[in-house]
């Protein structure tokens, strides 16, 4: 454990703004971009059923023709990396196995042992029907915040964006009649010198606003 002192966490995501305006030129290298990855992969999720898939885009091309599905936004086009999180549309027996093989693969837990949990989670997404892409989507905004905090960490900025067409993004990545769906993306880079919006005061409520510690309860 090698942990970040409480000045370096505030200092950062008091740094990190939302980027309207990306340096072009410049590329996240690729020791850094592994660790923001990571953080996709390693971000928690409910009974830690992982029902997500990041779609990473850093082809020129694929980049060029982002803004026109992105409500006129630069910011795919002009970052570095331009990460898609995508969310399962259902989850079933068949993936819930899945996802119990790899507890058996990497805990080495045997199948009998996790009968009970596998109860449970199928008694879970039973109870849950037409909702999966819903509930799916609130994990995968973790991952955005936990990728945001990471890119913050390692100085690299981003921009969340909700401002996407996610059909047309979905019929981008081969994503229509898949598994997934686009909810939300991330442009990831470095900020240019010229954007504005990085000197802006940040626009936040009162701490004693929006934070109450609760008294002992009687
Ligand atoms: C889920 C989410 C979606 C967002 N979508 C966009 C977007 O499409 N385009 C954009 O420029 N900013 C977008 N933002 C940025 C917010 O406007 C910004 O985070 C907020 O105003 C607070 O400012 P700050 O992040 O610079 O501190 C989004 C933020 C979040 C968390």
């Amino acid at each position: 454990m090698n942990p970040t002192s409480p000045e370096t966490v505030t200092d950062q995501l008091r740094w990190r703004y939302a980027v309207k305006r990306f340096d072009t030129t410049r590329v996240i290298d690729t020791r850094t971009w592994r660790a923001v990855e990571s953080s996709l992969v390693l971000s928690p999720s409910s009974y830690g059923l992982q029902p997500w898939h990041f779609y990473v885009i850093t082809d020129a091309g694929t980049k060029a023709q982002l803004p026109a599905i992105s409500w006129g936004q630069s910011q795919p086009k002009d970052c570095s990396h331009m990460v898609v999180l995508a969310a399962r549309r259902s989850l079933d027996e068949h993936y819930i196995d899945h996802y119990l093989a790899s507890i058996t693969k990497l805990r080495g837990t045997p199948t009998e042992s996790l009968a009970g949990f596998r109860k449970l989670l199928l008694a879970s997404i039973a109870q849950s029907e037409g909702k999966h892409l819903d509930w799916n989507a609130r994990q995968v905004y973790i991952a955005l915040g936990q990728l945001m905090t990471s890119a913050a960490m390692l100085g690299v900025d981003a921009c969340p964006m909700e401002g996407i067409d996610t059909e047309a993004y979905d019929r981008l990545l081969g994503l229509t009649d898949s598994d997934y769906s686009a909810i939300v993306g991330c442009a990831l880079g470095y900020r240019h010198v010229d954007d504005k919006s990085a000197t802006l005061p940040k626009v936040r409520f009162d701490h004693q606003e929006i934070v109450t510690h609760v008294a002992a309860a009687k």
